[in-house]
């Protein structure tokens, strides 16, 4: 079903709205957009270069998806962005919710997974004085690329039926605003509280983490006040995971 943005518009007053048939990533129009000023939120139908967190490329299937980027400028700094990301995780569930739902768990820091299975994704990047947040979800996909399908799930997978992607817009605009005012007005403290209770990786879960060239496996113990992991390994070390791809040890 093709992209209606009227209704996204109409729901969304004072918010320049910016929908593309097929861009290479919505980050990259979205930088672009953010430098001249010209736009708050960048959406696209297809993406053919679009990318997650170490250089990963994102499953960007035309009309199946929501690939968007917003265009944030709240007064964080830079050291906010682990708790702005753990921020947007929380605001990509409840806008899930609202719209389909499902309660999705919360992998550390930026994957939302529904039946283990990772149903959407978060990107921060910073362009100036703008926080570039990059939201892509598995919508509608009825499947996955082989290489994927272990991993991947959408929400009309899990749930069986189709979802709008523009309601979902509406209300991922909708919290992400929320949660961004939570995060400016409260500090990072009820972000991580909120994410504690989300997730099931924040304390006493079994996981391996990839990290640049490395893996380390251990036991997660609880988030630092910045929003980083921490890992209790099995000499007894507790080591805090600042940057790292977490997977669960069964
Ligand atoms: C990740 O899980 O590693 C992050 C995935 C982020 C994907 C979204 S889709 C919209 C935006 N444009 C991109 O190229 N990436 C983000």
């Amino acid at each position: 079903m093709p992209f209606d943005l009227e209704p996204v518009q109409a729901a969304l007053p004072g918010r320049r709205i910016r929908w593309f048939p097929s861009v290479a990533s919505t980050m990259d129009e979205a930088a672009r957009l953010a430098a001249a000023g010209e736009a708050d939120v960048v959406v696209a139908d297809e993406q053919t270069a679009g990318r997650g967190r170490f250089g990963r490329s994102w499953h960007s299937e035309p009309g199946a998806g929501l690939y968007t980027t917003l265009i944030l400028r709240p007064p964080l700094r830079s050291g906010d962005v682990p708790a702005f990301t753990l921020a947007l995780a929380l605001a990509t569930a409840e806008a899930i919710a609202r719209t389909a739902d499902l309660r999705c768990d919360l992998r550390w820091p930026n994957d939302l997974l529904l039946e283990g299975k990772k149903c959407a994704g978060i990107l921060v990047e910073l362009a100036g004085n703008a926080f570039l947040a990059g939201i892509g979800v598995n919508v509608n996909h009825t499947r996955f690329p082989d290489e994927l399908a272990h991993h991947a799930t959408s929400l009309r997978l899990v749930s069986g039926r189709f979802h709008s992607r523009e309601r979902l817009l509406i209300e991922l605009v909708r919290t992400a605003e929320s949660f961004t005012r939570m995060l400016v007005e409260g500090g990072p403290r009820p972000v991580l509280d909120m994410f504690r209770r989300a997730s099931s990786f924040a304390r006493g879960r079994r996981v391996r983490v990839n990290l640049e060239g490395t893996t380390l496996e251990g036991v997660t113990d609880d988030l630092d006040p910045a929003g980083f992991l921490w890992l209790r390994t099995a000499d007894g070390g507790r080591v805090l995971i600042r940057s790292g791809g977490v997977r669960p040890l069964e």
